[in-house]
């Protein structure tokens, strides 16, 4: 039997990105590739991998010459890690690939005007921009194939780091990380020392066993910080001797939570979160507001972003002072209670029960009393009882998951008649698709983009859109 001949397409110009760290790629034909370790303005041979209805992947087989946009990458774990995939190209080049994403999602999802799209607001700060890390402990470390195929390397070796992209049970250790504060590290590192000096076990996913499984550390601009270690045994001796050390070692932290867990995903939202040292909790401030998270609570991850994207929501919101607004997948209700001193009376709607429990509670903190929260599927929630219990909304928020509105959603949205509806997204193609259903009714505006995550190729984006007369 003959070998499969390799099929290369010769000189393709890199002109996009997409996630997971792929590059674009187009043919004269218009096929469109996806590309492994290039950079936008890369000139390359691609050897094709896979191909797939409307589109092949495949991996550079020769660069006929480097883009100019390439700069070098900061992080030693670049080539391995799948976090900061977008470091090799420069942060203004990052922006302008993120808005032609946008630009691009608006136009051929959205089938909207794409000169609606203003330029990106790029992120202040591009390194350790995120409050929280969930690093994971494994027994078996992800390895290079040159250190498989060298004699001296110690396979055996445990990791304490993030996942290999694509593996569940292989991790890559990490002794320097970029995207939190370098406090982080030394939690970080500290621990993994911890655990060797100490003798205890990496946790196996496989076979389920071992002791350390996962470490979350948060923190916040008001200088707090959380940390969660998550073990795979019951054995209260060694989670309180942790605790002890971590604590003596890290006066700073101010909140420690272990939590055991002994099932088979590393999910904790059905796990009681036990508190070590604390109140409980750490507190962020943006603008005036003060916002209390606790271990399971989902916050914006980029503090100083997440103050800017908000500033950009009540800009567009354009509130009076007597406006009715719904908050949709409000969360901790951190937009809802944003909004609240521009209007008269805010409601937000969430399906955590965590989330509306911190969520009432820093309506508390922060001496709000025009803000209500109800627990819930806003697919089942949202709808004529709704209105007639809260009122008719002026103004309708949403912010959904990455998957975008369920098309009952949708459908109720162009039921209500809302005047105007502000679409906070971090997934451009699944808010383009939502605005272009809504367009029956809905008029839209202006869209602005906003980076809230350097180095990847996340986007969040805000749409007005205003109801036809
Ligand atoms: C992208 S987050 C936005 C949170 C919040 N607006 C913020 O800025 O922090 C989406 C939120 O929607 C919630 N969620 C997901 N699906 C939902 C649903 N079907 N109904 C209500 N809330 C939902 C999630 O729990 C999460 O808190």
């Amino acid at each position: 039997m003959g070998r499969r001949r390799k099929k290369i397409v010769e000189n393709l110009t890199v002109h996009g990105i997409a996630d997971k760290g792929m590059a674009v790629a187009r043919d004269e034909e218009g096929m469109v590739y996806f590309v492994k370790d290039a950079v936008p303005g890369d000139v390359i041979d691609l050897l094709v991998l896979r191909k797939k209805k409307g589109f092949k992947t495949g991996i550079v087989e020769k660069f006929r010459s480097m883009s100019p946009h390439r700069v070098e990458a900061f992080c030693k774990h670049f080539e391995l890690c799948g976090g900061c995939k977008w470091q090799h190209l420069s942060y203004e080049n990052q922006l302008k690939f993120k808005q032609e994403n946008v630009v691009s999602a608006i136009s051929r999802i959205g089938k909207i005007d794409s000169t609606l799209v203003q330029p990106i607001i790029g992120s202040t700060t591009i390194k350790y921009y995120r409050n929280k890390l969930e690093y994971s402990f494994s027994q078996k470390r992800w390895l290079t194939k040159a250190e498989i195929d060298s004699d001296q390397t110690d396979l055996q070796k445990p990791a304490l780091g993030f996942h290999a992209p694509g593996s569940f049970d292989k991790v890559i250790d990490i002794d320097e990380c970029h995207l939190q504060d370098i406090f982080s590290d030394e939690i970080r590192n500290w621990t993994r020392n911890y655990a060797i000096e100490q003798n205890l076990s990496y946790f196996n996913i496989k076979e389920n066993h071992g002791f350390f499984r996962n470490l979350m550390i948060r923190n916040t601009t008001l200088g707090e910080w959380m940390v969660n270690i998550i073990v795979g045994e019951d054995s209260q001796e060694k989670i309180i001797n942790y605790c002890t050390q971590l604590s003596t070692e890290f006066p700073q932290i101010t909140s420690i939570f272990y939590t055991i867990n002994t099932k088979q995903n590393d999910s904790i939202y059905d796990l009681k979160v036990e508190s070590f040292k604390g109140p409980g909790y750490i507190k962020e401030q943006l603008g005036e507001l003060v916002f209390q998270i606790g271990p399971k609570s989902f916050f914006q991850t980029n503090s100083l972003q997440t103050a800017i994207l908000y500033n950009k929501i009540v800009e567009f919101a354009d509130l009076k002072g007597s406006e009715n607004v719904y908050d949709l997948y409000t969360g901790t209700g951190s937009i809802a209670l944003y909004m609240a001193k521009y209007c008269r009376r805010v409601v937000g709607i969430e399906t955590v029960p965590e989330a509306v429990i911190d969520a009432n509670k820093n309506k508390e903190l922060n001496n709000i009393e025009n803000a209500e929260f109800v627990v819930g599927d806003v697919k089942d929630i949202l709808g004529q009882r709704f209105i007639q219990k809260h009122g008719s909304p002026d103004l309708l928020v949403t912010d959904p998951p990455r998957a975008g509105m369920h098309k009952d959603v949708i459908e109720t949205l162009l039921n209500l008649n809302v005047p105007k509806i502000i679409y906070v997204s971090c997934n451009p193609a699944t808010q383009a698709r939502d605005i272009q259903l809504l367009a029956a009714k809905y008029l839209t505006e202006k869209i602005q983009p906003i980076d809230m995550f350097p180095h990847t190729s996340h986007v969040e984006s805000i749409a007005l859109l205003k109801l036809k007369s």
